[in-house]
């Protein structure tokens, strides 16, 4: 028997897969049919203080290795989707909220109405690239983010992970995000990109510009992930590309206590956590590998 439990902060993960953010995470059914199909958690779909209705169309295609995506941050708002969260029996694994924002106040108020709505931690998406004014514009910058997180820290109690795009020097703003008291890093969001259709001259995604995702994106997230692993002492969640067992062990090896699985679920279908677990198991009794919490950072060459 091999062991998959993993830690980060305060909250225990049976497995160390949680659903990455924007995959099926808006309404209490998907968010149950995702937890019932084998991954430890779910973060949610980032929320804002408003509804907003995202890009035009199109707002996803599926390229040579990895998905595009310029969806713009649609969502109800945040009192409409917290009505949506009552409505999640929690079976004990672990709910995330994601927020987006435009400011610090906004950020403090989204990461205090999660808070009050129950969730086990907060995310702050700090690095959507595809949204003017929020995500990846505000996450480059490492005084913004260390001044966000601080007072995000000091108006709630759960745990509190900043989300970071790969755009920036990404180990600089992960260290400002622990010196703020982030209790974790999430690296890595999708990766500015885009896609043209030589027939018509024209980008495909109605915004021209997306986040790349999937296999391609793997080498880029395992890089952040080592990189930050060698300069910050709390625990990173490594995300992209992570589709079968292997490259779920590889992040954790890298330095990853846990992982967000995005689009897997596109590639394998809504049980890739499942599979994806059973993967990671064979290869670790194959190997006499006991306890995934062993293997965290055992990649890194100092
Ligand atoms: C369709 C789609 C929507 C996404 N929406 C969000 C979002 O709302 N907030 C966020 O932080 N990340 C969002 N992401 C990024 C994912 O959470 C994840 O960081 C990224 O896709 C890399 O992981 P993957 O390669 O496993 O998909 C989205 C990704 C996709 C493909």
């Amino acid at each position: 028997m091999v062991d998959i439990n993993t830690r980060i902060s305060e909250i225990t993960l049976e497995n160390p897969l949680l659903l990455a953010s924007g995959i099926l995470g808006q309404t209490a059914d998907s968010m149950k049919n995702i937890l019932e199909s084998g991954m430890g958690g779910v973060v949610t779909k980032s929320i804002g203080l408003e509804p907003r209705e995202g890009h035009s169309n199109p707002t996803m295609i599926e390229t040579e290795h990895g998905l595009l995506n310029a969806m713009g941050l649609p969502n109800p708002g945040i009192d409409v989707f917290l009505k949506e969260l009552k409505n999640l029996s929690r079976e004990s694994k672990p709910i995330i909220g994601s927020v987006f924002a435009g400011d610090k106040e906004e950020f403090i108020e989204l990461s205090v109405k999660m808070e009050e709505g129950g969730v086990d931690a907060v995310e702050l998406n700090l690095s959507c690239p595809h949204a003017e004014g929020y995500g990846a514009a505000i996450g480059t910058d490492p005084e913004l983010v260390k001044d966000i997180v601080r007072t995000v820290k000091r108006n709630t109690k759960v745990p509190i992970f900043a989300k970071l795009t790969p755009f920036s020097d990404i180990v600089d703003v992960a260290v400002a995000a622990e010196e703020a008291g982030s209790d974790a890093i999430v690296a890595i969001n999708t990766v500015q990109a885009m896609a043209i259709n030589f027939e018509t001259r024209k980008p495909f995604l109605g915004n021209q510009v997306g986040g790349y995702s999937g296999p391609a994106i793997k080498p880029i997230g395992l890089k952040c992930v080592y990189d930050i692993y060698q300069n910050v002492d709390i625990p990173i969640i490594g995300c992209g590309g992570i589709t079968y067992g292997r490259d779920a062990l590889e992040y954790i090896t890298a330095g990853a206590s846990a992982l967000q699985i995005g689009s897997a679920i596109y590639y394998r279908g809504k049980d890739a956590g499942a599979l994806i677990v059973e993967e990671m198991k064979d290869i670790m009794e194959k190997e006499d590998i006991k306890s995934l919490v062993e293997l965290i950072g055992s990649a890194q060459q100092f």
